[in-house]
């Protein structure tokens, strides 16, 4: 009852096209454990795992081609596994650091559109306009090129919620891409667990409503939730913000659960722990461990139940 309060408040200003519950999604990495690349058999392993403990039908991916120096080749490797499950992939290509040129290679060389539905679409840049990794433009000049390339694949770019929502991507939101995902981290704004459904939903709402406002439509681009997570046990504290995998559940089942009620898509960041991940650093300088993101183990064993039902 709460939840619907709530979320009927957060998104009076934004009604959404749709009334069929979201589709869930997660993120997945493309590096095992040890570092190296996950090829084919590591991504069905991941699949099997995602479909028998979740309502999950797509992944996203980040990085096509380096990882660490390493050419993971990723398309080639995920789009076939991802083709034997029988689950969605959302390519995505990471063109920071002069990276565009190798990423589309690597897309290219997969031949995704052979891969029909299986291909859910293709993402250029993640989160680059908030990092500062690069500029509107550059990502603007990528989207060209890859509509060209790739004119009947669902193209759309990943950031946080609050590049969507202040006016600094309106010509992202005017470019032609049909899928805009809005990443939105109550633990990154250092939110009590108990509050933090209330700001999860307050950032997608707010994304969302500027969205169309500019696309001058209510379901001109497909809205999703690029990313929403929270750290468990062994991660780090930001703020009031709590790691833990208690938190973590508590927070799939509130703001996961309730945002999918509503009718809206999302990736859960992310379905693996990734022991072999580098810390990030904070927009404070604080250093923060990004290994305990998973809501399965490094191992795919799943630390709760992700069933929504
Ligand atoms: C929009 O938000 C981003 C991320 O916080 C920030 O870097 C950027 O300067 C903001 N732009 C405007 C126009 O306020
Ligand atoms: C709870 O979240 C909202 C954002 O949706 C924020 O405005 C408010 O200040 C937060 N409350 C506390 C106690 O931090």
């Amino acid at each position: 009852m709460q939840l619907r309060d709530i979320l009927s408040t957060a998104l009076a200003t934004a009604p959404l096209a749709v009334s069929a519950a979201g589709t869930l999604g997660f993120a997945v990495g493309n590096t095992n454990p040890d570092g190296s690349c996950k090829v084919q058999s590591d991504f069905e392993a991941d699949f099997a795992a995602i479909q028998s403990n979740t309502a999950a039908v797509v992944v996203r991916t980040y990085s096509s081609s380096d990882i660490f120096g390493n050419p993971c080749h990723t398309p080639s490797q995920v789009l076939p596994a991802a083709k034997s499950a029988g689950i969605k992939v959302l390519l995505g290509m990471w063109p920071d650091g002069g990276a565009y040129d190798k990423e589309k290679a690597a897309v290219d060389e997969a031949d995704p559109t052979s891969f029909g539905d299986t291909l859910y679409g293709i993402t250029i840049g993640s989160e680059g306009l908030y990092r500062g990794t690069y500029q509107v433009d550059d990502l603007l000049g990528w989207i060209k090129d890859m509509q060209n390339d790739y004119p009947k694949t669902p193209l759309g770019t990943a950031d946080s919620w609050n590049c969507w929502h202040n006016g600094s991507m309106d010509s992202i939101i005017t470019s032609g891409i049909q899928l805009a995902l809005a990443n939105g981290f109550a633990y990154w704004q250092y939110q009590d667990i108990s509050n933090a459904t209330k700001t999860y939903f307050d950032d997608m709402a707010a994304a969302l409503g500027h969205i169309q406002d500019v696309s001058g439509s209510l379901d001109g681009l497909h809205f999703m939730n690029g990313e929403t997570g929270w750290p468990g046990t062994g991660g780090s504290d930001a703020g009031a913000a709590k790691a833990g995998d208690d938190n973590m559940e508590t927070y799939w089942k509130s703001a996961v659960c309730g945002l999918l009620d509503w009718g809206v898509d999302l990736f859960w960041f992310e379905a693996f722990d990734e022991p072999n991940k580098a810390d990030a650093i904070g927009d404070d300088g604080q250093v923060a461990s990004e290994k305990h993101w998973g809501s399965f183990d490094s191992t795919r064993k799943p630390k709760f139940n992700m069933r929504c039902s």
